[in-house]
């Protein structure tokens, strides 16, 4: 029986993916292990099975005895402990939700319903490292699937609105602190019904501007604002976010002519869904209804959204798409630039598709091939 060890089980996509896998019923046919960095022998998740106290995730003897290595912990982790256990010579798979060996030779990153054959050639030619892309790629590979698949983008321009999640689980915990701090500031204003919203707008840009708002996190206000800056800067002017859109998307597909992907990444008051406007420019005039096609059927859990208001706010928000697997696309329209040219919306829940899904559907994946 397959040995699978879990490590950063118990953080924010450790949790999602230990849902996801409780959820389907994946717990089966395997003997899993749990690792800690901070609490060996304690007790790990309650997954419906029996499982033995919790083991050191630093332990190279222990974990260089399993056949495949889940790990959420983070790039510091995989930086300290993938040289090691190589080194041991362990020969397993080692599947990892941080971007550390994303961009590494011998690494796949996976999205299994867009780049299956990419996968599939992987695991054929014995490359061992499974590494889940950046959530922003990821969902906006999803979306597009079927017009990738079919080739006919030119390039793609995507301006982001990144959810708090993206940040981490402070970053969600803050963003509504802000709100509380705001909510408490406005309450007097807000249960007069004579105020107005200039009185308001005063006590909440006080609020924004003072010492005492909690931006301990994002270093900004979030709430009643947004942040048009997501990690690090880099020499072309792109922050490391907007970097990836290229660099992860044409890896992720390995595309023989690079498709160029660029935009302005920014973090909105959004929980953990990442929207995106995309501006697409395809290499022929095609008509809006057979485009509309391709789109939908990209993969099962693509749904267009019909371009009209009603749909739009029912279907085609962070507060619709929450906490589900379904990947709205919709503002679906040819452009005033010229014919070519398409614009859309998309919505994905950052912590599903954009984190922990195509890391579960890569370890069964893997279970399977093995
Ligand atoms: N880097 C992303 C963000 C999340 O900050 O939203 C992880 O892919």
């Amino acid at each position: 029986m397959l040995r699978i060890g879990f490590v950063g089980w118990r953080g924010m996509v450790g949790s999602v993916l230990m849902g996801r896998m409780i959820d389907e019923q994946d717990f089966q046919g395997f003997e899993p292990t749990f690792f800690t960095t901070s609490n060996v022998g304690g007790e790990g998740p309650d997954v419906g099975l029996d499982i033995p106290p919790l083991n050191d995730a630093y332990d190279i003897s222990l974990l260089s005895s399993l056949d495949i290595i889940v790990t959420c912990q983070g790039g510091d982790y995989t930086k300290k402990v993938y040289p090691k256990i190589r080194e041991v010579g362990w020969k397993g798979y080692w599947i990892d939700s941080a971007s550390t060996l994303r961009m590494n030779d011998d690494s796949i990153i996976v999205l299994d319903p867009v780049n299956k054959n990419v996968i599939d050639a992987g695991l054929s030619s014995g490359i061992k490292a499974y590494v889940g892309g950046n959530c922003t790629v990821s969902l906006m590979l999803m979306a597009l699937s079927g017009l990738f698949a079919e080739g006919i983008i030119e390039w793609i321009s995507s301006m982001t609105y990144q959810a708090a999640s993206g940040a981490g689980a402070k970053n969600m915990k803050e963003l509504i602190a802000q709100i509380h701090v705001l909510g408490k500031a406005s309450s007097a204003l807000l249960d007069d019904p004579g105020s107005t919203a200039i009185a308001i707008d005063e006590v909440v840009t006080k609020e924004l501007r003072s010492n005492s708002f909690p931006t301990t996190n994002f270093k900004a206000p979030l709430a009643g604002s947004v942040i048009p800056w997501i990690d690090s800067a880099m020499e072309s002017g792109q922050t490391r976010e907007e970097w990836k859109g290229f660099a992860e998307t044409n890896k992720i597909l390995q595309t023989k002519n690079p498709i160029p992907v660029d935009g302005v990444c920014v973090r909105v008051g959004a929980m953990r869904c990442h929207s995106q406007g995309l501006t697409i420019k395809l290499d022929r005039d095609m008509p809006l209804d057979e485009l509309s096609e391709i789109i939908e059927k990209g993969n099962q859990w693509v749904k267009l959204v019909p371009n009209n208001m009603e749909s739009t706010l029912k279907f085609l928000t962070p507060a619709a798409v929450n906490s589900t697997l379904t990947i709205p696309v919709g503002r679906l329209r040819k452009m005033l630039i010229g014919p070519e040219y398409i614009t859309a919306f998309t919505v994905g829940d950052q912590l599903l598709w954009g984190a922990a899904e195509p890391i579960r559907r890569i370890l069964n994946i893997i279970i399977n091939y093995s």
